[in-house]
């Protein structure tokens, strides 16, 4: 018997339960990956982004021992008021007794009742979900390459490249109140990036919005970097921009977050000179940091090339599944 228990506090007992659940699925699927850390759960589970609500719950056997757990995100801002997205994860000794199914259909009860159109989930490549995700009614969506990037071997002579009309500007946390606008709008040219058939929606920045992403990151302990390319003279515009978080804790791997290049100043070799700083800035900032890992949909060529000249290489893929909620 499974009883599914809606968390509404997350006490540090659950905090732990969740992380027990997490690690041991991850150790199942993803053996070479470095798993959370309580702390880092907990974290992630108590400080709720700003564009959106979330909702969770654990799978309690008859013991009461937590075998199973489910996230949905319940995005908020105009342009994915749509979406819901599902993070799901079941004990690998309990699976193939149904929990898995038992958490997905109380997820996609609460995603109908709120109106959702469709739910996506990330998932390992390789592994159960495939089959899983098959079963149940959703659709691979998009495919995603893992890159790595050793530090102490990237390639960041592009760092020292004249771009005339332009200037390297960078931050830490939140970004400095005389670039926010421009940020805003040089985030907005994230909206074009290739996301396959996922129902993805548009994100809308404003100062605002940019400057509670990072109120976020920092209520969990984690740390934001960014570097841009100014126009010098002109508008002023930030012509391209590339971001770096280093989880609270965490000791070797740092994430990549977005980077990108507004449209009217693409083919200029902004995006790799950007980066190239960056790798600059982790080995002087950040010497414990050894690697970085970025994620591109495997049709975005232009991202995946720059990423290959400053030296990250394969590492593994994910795909995005959808289930479509109207149809269903
Ligand atoms: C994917 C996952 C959540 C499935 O949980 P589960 O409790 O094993 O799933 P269920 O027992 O409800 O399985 C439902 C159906 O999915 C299919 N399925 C699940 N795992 C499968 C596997 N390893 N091989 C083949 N089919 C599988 C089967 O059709 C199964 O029905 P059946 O057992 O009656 O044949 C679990 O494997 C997991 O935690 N994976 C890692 C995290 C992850 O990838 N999350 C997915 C996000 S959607």
């Amino acid at each position: 018997m499974i009883n599914i228990v809606p968390l509404t506090q997350v006490s540090t007992e659950d905090a732990t339960a969740w992380h027990a659940v997490v690690s041991a699925s991850l150790a199942a699927d993803l053996p070479e990956e470095p798993r959370p850390t309580v702390e880092q759960i907990r974290a992630q589970l108590s400080v709720v982004g700003r564009d959106n609500r979330r909702l969770l719950w654990l799978a309690a056997d008859a013991d009461g021992a937590v075998v199973g757990v489910a996230g949905l995100r319940l995005f908020t801002s105009p342009g994915q008021q749509h979406l819901a997205e599902l993070e799901l994860h079941v004990t690998p000794e309990r699976r193939r007794s149904g929990v898995g199914s038992h958490l997905l259909a109380t997820a996609v009860g609460a995603a109908r009742d709120d109106e959702r159109r469709s739910l996506v989930a990330a998932a390992p490549g390789e592994g159960p979900t495939g089959a899983f995700c098959a079963a149940r009614g959703f659709r691979r969506v998009l495919a995603l390459d893992h890159l790595l990037l050793d530090v102490a071997d990237a390639d960041v002579a592009e760092a020292e490249a004249e771009h005339p009309g332009y200037e390297l500007v960078g931050w830490t946390g939140t970004v400095p109140d005389e670039l926010a606008e421009a940020f805003a709008s040089a985030k907005n040219a994230m909206n074009d990036m290739p996301m396959g058939d996922m129902d993805f929606g548009s994100r809308t920045w404003t100062a605002d919005r940019v400057r509670a992403m990072a109120e976020v990151l920092a209520d969990r302990g984690d740390l934001l970097l960014t570097t841009a390319a100014l126009e010098k003279g002109g508008k002023g515009e930030m012509a391209g921009y590339t971001e770096i978080v280093i989880r609270s804790g965490e000791t070797r791997r740092a994430l990549q977050y977005d980077t990108a290049v507004a449209p009217a100043h693409r083919g200029h070799g902004l995006g790799l000179w950007v980066k190239a700083e960056m790798v600059r800035r982790l080995r002087a900032e950040h010497p414990g940091i050894e690697e970085v890992e970025t994620d591109n949909a495997q049709d975005n060529t232009h991202m995946i090339a720059v990423n290959h000249r400053l030296g990250f290489r394969f590492h593994r893929s994910t795909h995005e599944y959808q289930l479509d909620l109207l149809t269903d």
